[in-house]
């Protein structure tokens, strides 16, 4: 963990900077609503919030940054909703190999793309493969993504080591999961903040969010500001961890 140092205020405050934070972009749709917009308003909103506070992580000096943009159980959403999200997501891939150049944010995508149009899929693909000889932050967009499935997925692929005699049943230790996850050789979150009030996981990295703090925050996404990452992070300093130790 490295000593926090704003680079955007001169009488910088030094505490300790999270080098993974986690953050669940919730409260688009009651934001849209408290507007009588559509909701897809609300996403516009927050993809705009997405692209500052990913800026912001990246300036302070995050080293990994993990944003949720849309679940596995997303897809149960309105046609119409998704429909928006799915051109929300492609106007911003057509832009962000450029927009994060200047930070040097590599980006990459978990979760499953399978499901994601033929241009969709061709543009996570750029992002990666264009940003990935970077040397900022890691920029994970979580797209189709859920902790469950990508927990299946590890014991199918482990399973098939085993099944295959190249892997030995006795070599399965936490590393080897961890090494069959999206996030493989990545560290593990040190925060997770979720703005909207609400208390929930909602199925996100479920297996590195073992000893993760969370900050659960009273702020619909498409409001949340710099400030308030900077708040989390203050919550994040004062609190104990002691990861099972006493
Ligand atoms: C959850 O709020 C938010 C989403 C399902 C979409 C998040 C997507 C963005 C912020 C756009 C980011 C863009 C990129 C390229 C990563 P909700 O709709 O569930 O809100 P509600 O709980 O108030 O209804």
């Amino acid at each position: 963990m490295a000593l926090f140092k704003r680079k955007t205020k001169p009488a910088a405050v030094e505490r300790v900077l999270p080098e993974h934070i986690g953050i669940i972009m919730d409260g688009n749709g009651r934001w849209a609503k408290k507007r009588k917009l559509p909701r897809s308003a609300g996403h516009n909103a927050g993809g705009k919030v997405f692209r500052k506070i990913s800026r912001y992580c990246s300036d302070i000096g995050i080293k990994y940054l993990t944003v949720y943009a849309f679940s596995t159980e997303n897809w149960k959403r309105p046609k119409e909703e998704i429909d928006a999200l799915m051109k929300l997501f492609k106007d911003y891939l057509e832009e962000a190999l450029r927009d994060f150049k200047e930070d040097s944010i590599v980006v990459r995508f978990i979760g499953d793309k399978t499901p994601f149009s033929d241009d969709l899929k061709a543009l996570m693909i750029e992002n990666e493969e264009g940003s990935k000889d970077r040397d900022g932050m890691v920029l994970n967009i979580a797209m189709n993504y859920g902790s469950r499935d990508e927990i299946v997925r590890a014991v199918k692929n482990i399973s098939e080591n085993v099944k295959d005699g190249s892997l030995d049943i006795d070599s399965i230790d936490e590393d080897l999961i961890s090494d069959n996850l999206y996030t493989a050789g990545q560290p593990d979150p040190d925060l997770v903040i979720r703005p909207s009030g609400e208390y929930r996981i909602s199925n996100f990295l479920l297996w590195q969010s073992a000893y993760t703090e969370f900050v659960i925050m009273n702020k619909l996404w498409p409001d949340f500001t710099e400030k308030d990452l900077d708040e989390a992070i203050d919550i994040f300093n004062n609190r104990n961890r002691r990861f099972g130790g006493v």
